[in-house]
């Protein structure tokens, strides 16, 4: 069996058909980040300028990182952590990084996947009433008004965060092909048509023009701004869910002989054909909002939160016809987008730390998703919203950005994988990786990632994010990452249970 990460009883498991693995990989990336984050990064970064640098970094990091963690989860057959380490046995900590930070994501994607829920039920007659602003605050988070005053749990918003961790953990106990894959292969056509239902809907409401024209008119003095070009990197990593640690896992679980780099651009594709579609179905119900308040498109949203949870309402007040029947078409769609996300992302670390501790499937997912649950929590009180809005931002514009910009620097130049790598992509490939795929791994991405972080890291020392308190951005911001590198560092320390000799040296 050697070192191959099964358990005697439990063989790796392997998708059913191309078709699931594409569908469930497609469910990792769209998310929350297509229908939720990037509407709103692109409105808060000068609308339509952001889509150029959007687009550059599709093409020189999103779409070849894509390709290489299938190749190195097909090429190693491991979860994140033992596939790094086949690399290079003093990397296994990458994985488990990568790992980590996905975790930390999922602490608070599933409160979120949460709130959606509960606005899905709102949806059916309008239960949030005239004043959305005040309902999603005041009663609904009951927010508190300084950082450090975590006012006791909310308990309606915990009562949809246990369910939506349920349904997570139901089709994840179901296993890869008949939880996961199956889970997509329903869920994702379906969220395809809800999402042509928005647009179409969104498109043919007054207005609708004004929201599509700073959606789409460049504004080209924005591409010197560097922030921008930080929002565009830190979207299409979320997004692709790349640094995650879950496209690793996924290609995994593909038969030897698979097309890795036309699955990873078919993937890329639907996933971001699918974040613009619904960028457009947004922003035309937002030209459709300011219409109706007789303001300029960008004064309808306050921040990146609000326009799911108070924008989305106001504008289902406002709208003609049918309009519970948009609302329970928006929230659905935000969740089954988060579902098909959540699971993979606890899929990451389920194979990791059923590699790393030998322990059955039953056993690895109620432990790591007792612990994040557990830490989910935090968010489920009347301070949440604060601690989800550093941790969010911080995972973001440092874990992920650090955990991609590890991982070309130690395939690319530590490793020296990229050759060998490239043979085992177009083995079985339809398209053949070159120059192309070599030069943006190997230069432009390490470059690019590396000026990123020292700017975000300077940015964010001379501005601290949101007047929040320095201890608050210590604590849930840079001490979030750091303990999560910390712990990183200490499961690489830990052997394997019956760890075999030949299986610690490379
Ligand atoms: N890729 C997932 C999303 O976009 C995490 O939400």
């Amino acid at each position: 069996m050697g070192h191959n990460g099964d358990t005697i009883a439990e063989p790796r498991e392997q998708w059913g058909s191309r078709l699931g693995f594409l569908l469930a990989a497609a469910g990792s990336a769209i998310g929350l980040g297509n229908i939720w984050r990037y509407p709103y990064v692109v409105y808060d970064n000068g609308g339509g300028a952001f889509l150029i640098p959007y687009f550059i970094a599709i093409a020189t990091a999103a779409v070849p990182l894509l390709i290489l963690e299938y190749a190195l989860g097909h090429k190693y057959r491991h979860a994140a952590p033992f596939a790094f380490r086949r690399v290079r046995r003093k990397a296994e900590w990458l994985g488990w990084f990568q790992i980590g930070i996905s975790l930390v994501i999922m602490t608070y994607y599933i409160v979120i996947i949460g709130w959606v829920l509960s606005y899905f039920y709102y949806s059916f007659g309008t239960r949030w009433g005239d004043d959305p602003n005040t309902f999603f605050f005041g009663s609904f988070l009951g927010t508190t008004d300084s950082f450090w005053s975590v006012g006791g749990i909310q308990w309606k918003v915990l009562l949809s965060v246990a369910i939506a961790w349920t349904l997570t953990y139901l089709i994840l106990r179901r296993g890869v092909r008949r939880g996961i894959e199956l889970a997509a292969k329903i869920l994702i056509p379906t969220l395809v048509l809800m999402i042509l239902a928005i647009v179409i809907r969104g498109l043919t409401l007054p207005g609708a023009g004004a929201g599509l024209d700073v959606l789409l008119s460049p504004d080209f003095r924005a591409l010197l701004d560097a922030q921008v070009w930080v929002a565009a990197y830190g979207q299409v990593f979320f997004s692709f869910s790349i640094g995650f640690a879950v496209m690793i896992v996924y290609a995994s679980y593909l038969p030897r002989r698979s097309d890795l780099s036309n699955s990873a651009v078919i993937v890329g594709m639907g996933n971001s054909g699918f974040e613009f579609l619904a960028a457009l179905g947004v922003f035309s119900v937002l030209g459709f909002l300011a219409t109706q308040q007789g303001t300029g498109v960008t004064e309808v949203v306050e921040s990146g939160v609000g326009l799911a949870f108070v924008a989305f309402p106001q504008i289902i007040n406002e709208m003609p016809g049918l309009n519970s029947l948009f609302g329970v078409l928006f929230f659905g769609a935000l969740l089954f987008a988060g579902l098909t996300s959540a699971v993979s992302i606890m899929e990451c670390a389920i194979a990791g730390v059923r590699e790393k501790f030998r322990l059955s499937r039953r056993a690895a997912i109620n432990l790591t998703c007792g612990i994040t649950a557990a830490l989910s929590i935090a968010y489920v009180t009347r301070g949440g919203l604060y601690y989800l809005d550093v941790v969010d931002r911080f995972v973001n514009n440092f874990g992920l950005i650090f955990a991609g910009l590890a991982e070309v620097i130690l395939i690319a130049w530590i490793a020296r994988q990229i050759g060998p790598l490239q043979t085992h992509i177009n083995r079985d490939s339809y398209l053949r990786v070159g120059w192309w795929w070599k030069i943006s791994l190997m230069v432009v991405t390490p470059v690019l990632l590396s000026v990123m972080a020292a700017i975000n890291v300077y940015q964010e020392i001379v501005n601290r994010y949101e007047d929040y308190p320095l201890s608050g951005l210590l604590v849930m911001g840079w001490g979030v990452v750091l303990a999560t590198f910390v712990l990183a560092l200490v499961l690489q320390r830990i052997r394997r249970r019956d760890e075999l000799p030949q299986a610690t040296g490379d």
